[in-house]
């Protein structure tokens, strides 16, 4: 106390009580900052889970005005799969399963080697979250599943949606990237999105045929796979382009689609 007397009691123009003044505040700035973010960070984790959620609906396209995202995710029945083998994994909560984490956990991701790597991801993890949207009956009307790559700045994060013949494309958009504004930006530019749905993912031979390309084709079997690139963002639209193909082939999800193709849900 008296040292705090001592403190005050110097002349206003003295350093010591400078340089005291100006530490105290940063203290108590710096206090007051973690606190807040400590504080915050359940609000913050609800508010991006729910953000993802609205994403999600919006993509498969179930978002529905008037109605709030948590019922109108009831719908929604999310599953973790082993990406390996296509199959579901049981005894792991697919509402907490949080594969980004896994993505860089060694005992859970698995490092790609550099052909496998063309969505520039470097390792992905073993598991992924997949959301359903059942019809009364519990046939699987929509599938939904994560996809993330490199493009030019950034990893774009977002969503394929797929009808349940499992190659029919119903949506695809991203709710994280950091590509320029107008430029690769752009895809999230709904008219672009919109050249997305109806879009088939694999060809006869069960290859994977969807692409991003300049000059798109408009008509014949290369019309029903093929998406004009953005114009003035090459390089974000072969990012899009690779990170596709990687998701919908054997490294990514083909295994569980092509389970899907053959015998309905997986
Ligand atoms: C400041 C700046 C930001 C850019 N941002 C992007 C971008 O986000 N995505 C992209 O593909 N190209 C971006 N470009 C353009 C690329 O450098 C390149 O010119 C472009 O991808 C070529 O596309 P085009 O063949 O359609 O013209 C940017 C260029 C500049 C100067």
């Amino acid at each position: 106390m008296k040292l705090v007397r001592q403190f005050l009691d110097l002349p206003n123009d003295s350093k010591v009580k400078t340089y005291g003044v100006a530490l105290l505040l940063c203290l108590v700035c710096s206090v007051a900052v973690s606190a807040a973010a400590v504080a915050l960070k359940p609000v913050q984790d609800e508010n991006k889970l729910l953000d993802k959620k609205k994403n999600i609906l919006q993509i498969a396209g179930l978002a529905k005005p008037g109605q709030s995202v948590e019922d109108a995710f009831k719908q929604v029945e999310a599953k973790v799969v082993d990406l390996q083998t296509g199959a579901y994994v049981e005894g792991i909560d697919a509402n907490t399963f949080d594969a980004r984490a896994a993505s860089v956990d060694p005992k859970q991701n698995l490092v790609l080697t550099k052909e496998q790597d063309i969505a520039s991801i470097k390792r992905r993890a073993k598991y992924a979250t997949v959301y359903l949207v059942k019809d009364p009956q519990g046939q699987v009307q929509k599938i939904i599943l994560p996809i993330y790559g490199y493009g030019l700045w950034s990893t774009l994060y977002g969503f394929v949606a797929l009808k349940g013949d499992a190659n029919t494309v119903v949506g695809l958009g991203f709710y994280e990237h950091a590509e320029t504004p107008g430029l690769g930006g752009e895809v999230d530019n709904p008219q672009w999105k919109d050249k997305w749905p109806g879009k088939q993912v694999f060809d006869a031979n069960g290859n994977v045929a969807i692409r991003v390309t300049k000059m798109a084709a408009t008509e014949g079997e290369k019309a029903t796979h093929e998406i004009d690139a953005l114009s003035g963002a090459t390089l974000t639209s072969n990012g899009v382009n690779n990170l596709v193909k990687f998701w919908m082939g054997a490294d990514g999800f083909g295994p569980y689609l092509q389970k899907f193709r053959k015998g309905g849900d997986a």
